[in-house]
């Protein structure tokens, strides 16, 4: 171990995890703490913005435990995007809960603003649908309930919790809803349209930098400084090695041998021209370049890079709701996937509408196909095959992609890996590492470029292109407007 080390704290929406890594990319200690979630009603889900900082000072100081201090040089942050909060600036007490990425609760008020024919002009300056998942509209909420707090993020909150500044990172900032994405500065019009008084805004920093030093109420932190902020599937993007290097090769870098992971191959070093897939409870899709088009958004990877990305709202947690229903666990229902095909089986999760590329909050869940020899095993097959078609599905409009660059806990199901490059057509690489978001985050940091390392999944020959078109007609139904409603 040697004392250039970074201290990577990835806050995240059930936990925050902290890794304290050297020059080479080499995880030296870990630690984590979990984060309560609450569902005060159905659509809501509710964080404490005081448990939300304590967990991170609870990881921190467990990675830190062994360390001598001196060692450390630098602190970046990787965070959970669009969960909102507010808080008064001369307490620096929270005015209400965190809303959560998920919570649904501000729908009305996209809603109120799609009725006036407002949707397309937020789509144009933010990048972003109309959608309660960002946070404008849960600000709004807010605000209605503490009308002189100031506002944040998750990165803004604990920027302001142990710098004292009040500011917001700006990939972080793009998914607000209320920045205009291409000029990368506070849409004066979205501000307008949300109510956002531009006084409890915070202001706009880059992802890298001298982001402030930590106060006494870091803890065992203070003192150190903030180099990097980053969102956690933009400090994924950047721990994958992508930086829009203007005429690097396309397709994996060569150096590594390609050979699927039963034979033990690696690929090792930064690869591009690829698209990144986040698997967690959803995932998300994301490649550099600006993309046109109204299936993925447009948002800020980091400092003024712009990116695009697809949010799918159920991937692991549609494993989950079959494994609670099945009363199983979702390693069995991994396993069980493994065992056999779906038969024709489609699950569509639509639980709350379906997010990349369809946007559709009309959407249902839905689950076709089923026969009298429907078993369990089948239905197991079809929840897993159900992340693969809806990534497949932002591939498609993404653009041709020379490789899917995987990270995320779901990665370890090997079924699951095979199903995406079969889909997709494409070789999916595994990253042999864990956490790439607080990995990206200690790169950015630290000023390192270290590789990765990869295991590969081939498209093998097979019925993909059946199975595509089932998929896609069980999505059509899933979108057909439901008799009586
Ligand atoms: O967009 C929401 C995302 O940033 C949350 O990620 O990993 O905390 O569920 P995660």
């Amino acid at each position: 171990m040697t004392g250039d080390l970074v201290l990577a704290i990835d806050q995240g929406t059930s936990s925050t995890k902290c890794l304290l890594v050297d020059a080479e990319g080499v995880v030296v200690a870990t630690g984590s703490a979990p984060v309560p979630i609450r569902y005060p009603r159905p659509g809501w889900v509710e964080q404490d913005a005081g448990e939300i900082l304590d967990s991170v000072l609870v990881a921190a100081a467990q990675c830190l435990a062994d360390v001598p201090r001196e060692w450390v040089r630098a602190v970046g942050f990787s965070t959970q995007r669009e969960s909102a909060l507010v808080w008064d600036k001369r307490t620096g007490e929270p005015a209400g809960p965190v809303l959560g990425w998920q919570d649904q609760r501000a729908q009305p008020i996209c809603d109120a603003l799609r009725e006036k024919g407002q949707a397309s002009r937020v789509r144009e300056i933010s990048g972003l649908p109309l959608d309660p998942m960002f946070s404008a509209a849960k600000l709004r909420w807010l605000l209605d309930r503490a009308p002189d707090a100031v506002v944040g993020t998750i990165d803004s909150w604990l920027l302001y919790a142990l710098t004292g500044s009040h500011q917001i990172e700006s990939g972080n900032a793009s998914r607000t809803q209320l920045l205009d994405v291409r000029a990368g500065a506070w849409s004066p019009e979205l501000l307008d349209l949300f109510g956002i008084p531009s006084t409890a805004l915070p202001s706009l920093t880059p992802s890298a930098g001298e982001l402030g030093r930590i106060g006494e109420r870091g803890g065992e932190l203070a003192g150190l400084p903030i180099t990097a902020v980053l969102g956690d599937s933009h400090a994924a993007l950047y721990a994958h090695g992508d930086r829009a290097a203007a005429g690097a090769p396309r397709g994996p870098a060569s150096g590594g041998a390609l050979g699927g992971p039963e034979e033990g191959g690696a690929l090792g070093g930064p690869v591009h021209g690829g698209v990144k897939v986040t698997y967690g409870t959803g995932s998300s899709v994301m490649r550099l370049g600006a993309v046109a088009n109204d299936g993925v958004c447009m948002t800020v990877a980091w400092n003024d890079e712009l990116a695009a990305e697809g949010n799918i709202r159920s991937s692991g947690s549609t494993v989950a709701w079959l494994a609670d229903l099945l009363g199983s666990t979702p390693e069995q229902i991994g396993r069980l996937a493994a065992s056999a095909s779906s038969d024709g089986v489609c699950l569509v999760p639509g639980f709350g509408g379906l997010a990349a590329p369809w946007w559709d909050d009309t959407a249902v869940g839905l689950i076709s196909g089923l026969t009298l020899g429907t078993k369990p095993a089948q239905l197991a097959r079809a929840a897993v095959e159900s992340i693969a078609h809806q990534v497949a599905d932002v591939v498609d409009v993404m653009g041709p992609a020379d490789a899917l660059l995987a990270d995320g806990g779901a990665t370890g199901n090997d079924v699951l890996m095979q199903i995406q490059a079969d889909l997709t057509g494409v070789p999916v690489l595994r990253a042999r590492t864990a956490n790439l978001s607080a990995l990206g985050a200690a790169f950015l940091a630290g000023g390192f470029t270290p590789p990765i390392s990869y295991d590969e999944f081939r498209p093998q020959p097979g019925d993909s292109a059946a199975q595509r078109s089932a998929w896609r007609a069980a999505v059509a139904r899933a979108r057909t407007p439901q008799h009586g409603s």
